[in-house]
């Protein structure tokens, strides 16, 4: 086997996961060695220069004044004892979270409250195109697979139906393949064409009619006119600054401006215009012979995206040129970006926007200002890489779908810097909270490129013009000294309060020290040394400003554990989390957070986490847990019902689909399959106590 995955966490990602899902990118030397300072080094810097306190740049401090209640007690302190104003009337849970949660556990199905039931909706290979084929492990062709369900569904997202009230439209993003679990006697070292055809069927999208059915949150899969599959050859526009770029032309696509699919396509949005945002994540690990270039300056490049060394672990390059980077340069310039699908309209060519810049986009989450502009946020997810936002100058129009289709096109692209508010030297990894309470500061949004109506740009970073910065967005955001991160994953604007909410997944290197290496030390933004299970942040965003505060609401982990923090809850009344990753909010304004490699030794799950000021906030329940092996993707939360995308069901070192680990959700001997599931109450709504 080629599984070179070192899983340097205790987490239970596997080599599997590791090596089929993100190309190692834990592995080996970190993608960002930018000299980038690191944000404790600016905190002290600033202030000597202040020599006074720093005045918050934004008003609305409510979320700070809600984490410095506790103001004179470290985390290590409150271990297991909550404050008194946090004890009162913790006994019932807010709406939205009145649910037994689930226990941790490593079952090899899904776990669901008490009152609950569930369904599988759709799994890898059931037909979506009429006329599919039904799944057969023994039996696949890249003909059936590019109209059957793809495989490792990730984002999910459901939207009303526009002519029939009984049934809604559910979309989805396929991440990516993991061939030894999809083919029998797969050789990694020897893949066949046709193996290769699959695996790129089965990325991109699925568009799904699903029915109603009475009395209950369940849905059905259905066929209809709107059912759609996307894949890693659906022709794609290029539109915004790079469109047309020398750095996008290959020899197939000489006016740089249509790219054949779309790939590792992670979590997303959906739009207040209907139509699905979704990011191209870990794009660099389907190219190979990156080392054959013989150009250092565009190898150099290329590394700072992840992409180097010969064969790639798929090997796709041997089956099509664009794959192989000594051959095709430019391909990779061709990957990373947001991309955009009208799910109404089964015959529109989905869009890439290079306006948003190219990195390793977790998703696009929208907000809209009073005055119509698009703010869209969008985490880096690599560890030590930068939150971005992009603030339209074009307004959002209510029914207007040409207006709002440009959106993402025309505006000015930033990258955070996080400034904390304590000194440094109370900042020590332990996770202990410095003397004003709360892991929290101010910070700005750095522009680098203003994209504009006429199809013009302006670069904002020195020596670097407007398609390079689009392109090479990483290499821009350097240059003016970003905020290295602990992975930002899924960001989220609470529909609420407007607050934003920020995954960051884990950083084993915070911190940590290794001979030779330059790991970003630990800084009140990223407080935890060597960060196994992640933090969760909050900020009050002057939206289409520069301007925000932030706060820690979760540092995750085992509650028993002095470091965790649950925004001031009672530890001891709260459900251990780790490796918080997608972020939803329900109709009451909780944040649900699903986890991806929880490293406390038991599976991962969706939780609910109340985020208001007042006496419930930082409570954490568990509402469900997903087979072995897997992660939860999607979430979907209404009052009807919960809707997870089970990624990965049964992925291990030691699986395949010779060796299933676990079966579900056939049963039997069946080999694991990514599939969808529906919860919903028996009774009732969503977490309101019947
Ligand atoms: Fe595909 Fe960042 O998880
Ligand atoms: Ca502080
Ligand atoms: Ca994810
Ligand atoms: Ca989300």
């Amino acid at each position: 086997m080629g599984l070179k995955g070192f899983n340097l966490f205790t987490s239970s990602r596997t080599k599997q996961t590791c090596t089929y899902k993100c190309g190692n990118a834990c592995f080996g030397e970190c993608a960002n060695e930018s000299n980038n300072e690191y944000f404790g080094d600016i905190t002290r810097r600033s202030a000597l220069k202040a020599g006074a306190v720093t005045v918050l740049a934004v008003g609305g401090a409510s979320a700070l004044a809600a984490c410095s209640s506790d103001s004179d007690s470290g985390n290590a302190e409150t271990t297991g004892s909550a404050s008194s104003s946090a004890k009162k009337d913790q006994a019932k849970s807010l709406p939205g979270m009145q649910f037994t949660p689930v226990e941790a556990n490593t079952e090899k199905e899904v776990k669901i409250p008490e009152g609950y039931e569930q369904k599988v909706l759709i799994a890898w290979g059931d037909p979506v195109i009429e006329g599919a084929p039904e799944f057969d492990v023994d039996n696949q062709t890249p003909e059936a697979a590019e109209k059957q369900f793809g495989f490792n569904n990730d984002f999910a997202g459901l939207l009303d139906h526009p002519e029939d009230s009984n049934r809604m439209v559910y979309v989805c993003s396929h991440e990516y393949s993991t061939e030894p679990n999809m083919f029998k006697g797969y050789d990694p070292e020897n893949p066949t064409e046709n193996q290769f055809k699959i695996g790129l069927a089965a990325h991109g999208h699925t568009i799904l009619e699903v029915s109603k059915v009475e009395g209950s949150g369940e849905l059905k899969r259905e066929f209809g006119k709107l059912n759609r599959r996307i894949t890693g050859t659906t022709p794609f526009k290029v539109t915004g600054p790079a469109a047309g770029s020398d750095l996008l032309k290959t020899a197939a696509d000489p006016e740089g401006n249509t790219v054949l699919g779309t790939l590792n396509n992670c979590s997303g949005g959906i739009t207040p215009w209907g139509t699905m945002l979704s990011g191209e994540e870990n794009f660099d690990q389907y190219f190979g012979n990156a080392n054959q270039l013989s150009d250092e300056d565009a190898k150099k490049k290329l590394k700072r995206f992840g992409i180097k060394g010969d064969a790639s672990e798929r090997k796709w390059e041997r089956f099509d040129d664009r794959f192989d980077v000594s051959k095709t340069p430019n391909e990779p310039n061709r990957f990373g970006w947001l991309v955009e699908i009208d799910p109404m309209d089964p015959t529109s060519t989905p869009i890439k926007h290079t306006a948003v810049g190219r990195f390793k986009h977790e998703a696009g989450n929208i907000h809209i200002t009073s005055d119509g502009t698009v703010v869209c946020y969008s985490g880096d997810d690599e560890r030590n890489d930068y939150l971005y936002k992009f603030v339209s100058t074009r307004k959002f129009k209510e029914g207007d779908k040409e207006n709002n289709l440009k959106i993402l096109d025309e505006g000015t692209l930033y990258v955070a810097k996080f400034e904390g508010n304590s000194p440094k030297d109370e900042i020590d990894g332990s996770g202990q909270l410095p003397k004003d309470g709360a892991f929290d500061g101010k910070g700005t949004w750095v522009k680098l490129l203003t994209s504009k109506e006429d199809g013009s740009a302006e670069s904002h970073v020195d020596g670097m013009k407007p398609d390079e910065v689009a392109v090479w967005t990483r290499l821009a955001a350097d240059k003016v000294e970003a905020t290295k991160m602990d992975r930002p994953e899924d960001v989220e604007v609470s529909p609420k309060t407007g607050l934003v909410y920020v995954a960051l997944t884990n950083n084993k290197y915070r911190g940590a020290v290794e001979e030779g290496k330059n790991y970003p030390g630990v800084e009140e933004v990223a407080p935890i040394k060597e960060n196994k299970n992640g933090l969760v942040l909050e900020m009050d965003d002057d939206h289409a400003g520069e301007n925000f505060t932030w706060n820690l609401l979760l540092v995750c982990g085992d509650p028993k554990e002095a470091y965790t923090y649950f925004g001031g809850f009672d530890k001891e009344k709260v459900s251990p989390i780790s490796c918080p990753d997608n972020l939803a909010f329900d109709s009451h304004g909780n944040l649900w957070i699903s986890t991806d490699g929880n490293a406390l030794k038991s599976n991962d799950g969706l939780y609910a986490c109340a985020v208001e000021p007042g006496d419930h906030r930082g409570e954490l329940k568990c509402f469900l847990t997903v087979p072995k092996g897997a992660e939860t993707c999607g979430p979907i939360v209404t009052d009807e019902r919960v809707m997870v995308n089970v990624q990965h069901p049964g992925e291990g070192d030691d699986a395949s689909a010779d060796k299933p680990a676990i079966h579900w959700p056939d049963g039997g001997n069946a080999v694991p399959r990514p599939a969808v599931v529906v919860v919903w109450p028996k009774k009732g709504k969503v977490g309101v106590e019947a």
